[in-house]
């Protein structure tokens, strides 16, 4: 059983667990450069596709079903590891899936994703900037209907909070258990935010003496509205809270102020520097494991600027399965117009 439900039995009827990740992930120790970091290895949530959004989605999918959903909307940029893992996910559980893509740097990898997608049979809709998507996802033609579910980008909403509460908790087991010293503090990449706000409050539940740092990689602000900010991730977290307390649930400790770390965004959401790249380097010559420009490079170069002598973790989000299958059977037909051409 999760410890989430563990904590919270009054839960188990309220959340539903489609309990496709892979749980507990592993949590090594590593030595980069001589400076030894902890890495816990949510890059092996899932055999098909694992990293950060599989601890979300396992807790999302069955609530969309639940709800007497049968196809999940979503958008995300277009390398959006959110929309890939909830194709994939979708597809297994029997929903269909629609992401609605805005542009974002085109790298290879950003190229991958879009076949990926495609080939996981998300239907696709090019939307071009951000603030069109967002037109296009609020004002969206099946809003009302209840057969489609609405997901906001990252899957961050309560559910994916409480899957990083259940992480938080599954690492305090580790902890118990021998498997790792408690962190002093602990980095993970922060965006849409419900990663760190659940670390935040777990870590809190928990009883861990360890601070959670998100390092923002996203924007600060989508217009006029806080997207990756202290005040941001604290709604959220407060929001999650609430609705625990209307489930029954008694929250016993006072909600954390979350910590985000602006140093690391260099010149936008996707852009490279290299620091970053440096970062990335190192870990795969250590690990052998790759880290992605977006997210990871840029929180582990935080990590390794770390000059504390505590045990530090490295929240690893990013999946590391193999890709090639998920891009089996992709055909460009299957694309929009204006996608072909980036590819
Ligand atoms: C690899 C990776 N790490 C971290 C994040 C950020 O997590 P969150 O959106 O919960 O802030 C994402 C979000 O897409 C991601 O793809």
């Amino acid at each position: 059983m999760r410890p989430l439900f563990q904590s919270f039995p009054e839960l188990e009827s309220a959340v539903a667990n489609a309990g496709f990740a892979h749980l507990p992930t592993p949590v090594e120790l590593h030595s980069f450069s001589g400076k030894a970091i902890y890495v816990k290895r949510d890059d092996l949530t899932h055999s098909s596709y694992g990293g950060n959004k599989v601890r979300k989605l396992e807790l999302i999918l069955p609530q969309a079903q639940r709800a007497g959903a049968r196809r999940v909307v979503t958008f995300g940029a277009t390398g959006t590891h959110h929309g890939l893992a909830t194709a994939v996910f979708c597809r297994q559980i029997g929903l269909q899936c629609e992401v609605l893509l805005f542009d974002q740097p085109v790298t290879e990898a950003v190229q991958d994703n879009i076949r990926m997608l495609a080939a996981q049979g998300a239907e696709l809709k090019h939307c071009g900037s951000l603030a069109n998507t967002l037109r296009r996802f609020y004002l969206h033609p099946g809003r009302l209907q209840r057969r489609n579910y609405f997901l906001f980008a990252g899957g961050s909403n309560v559910l994916g909070v409480l899957a990083f509460i259940n992480a938080a908790l599954e690492l305090k087991q580790q902890v118990d258990a021998g498997a790792c010293e408690p962190p002093e503090r602990i980095y993970c990449p922060a965006s849409s935010n419900a990663t760190l706000a659940g670390l935040t409050l777990g870590i809190a539940l928990a009883g861990l003496p360890t601070q959670v740092i998100g390092v923002r990689v996203g924007p600060a602000k989508v217009g006029p509205f806080d997207s990756c900010t202290v005040k941001s991730v604290r709604a959220l977290m407060q929001k999650t809270v609430r609705w625990l307390q209307r489930q029954g649930a008694e929250w016993t400790v006072p909600v954390p102020s979350p910590h985000v770390s602006d140093d690391w965004y260099g010149d936008g959401y996707g852009h490279q520097y290299a620091a970053a790249e440096a970062a990335a380097e190192l870990f795969s010559e250590t690990t052998e494991l790759p880290l992605d420009p977006t997210y990871t490079a840029k929180c582990f170069a935080a990590v390794l600027a770390d000059r504390s002598d505590g045990p530090i973790m490295y929240w690893h989000t990013l999946n590391s399965m193999p890709l090639a299958p998920l891009a089996e059977g992709f055909n460009s037909q299957q694309l929009p117009d204006s996608l072909i051409d980036t590819l």
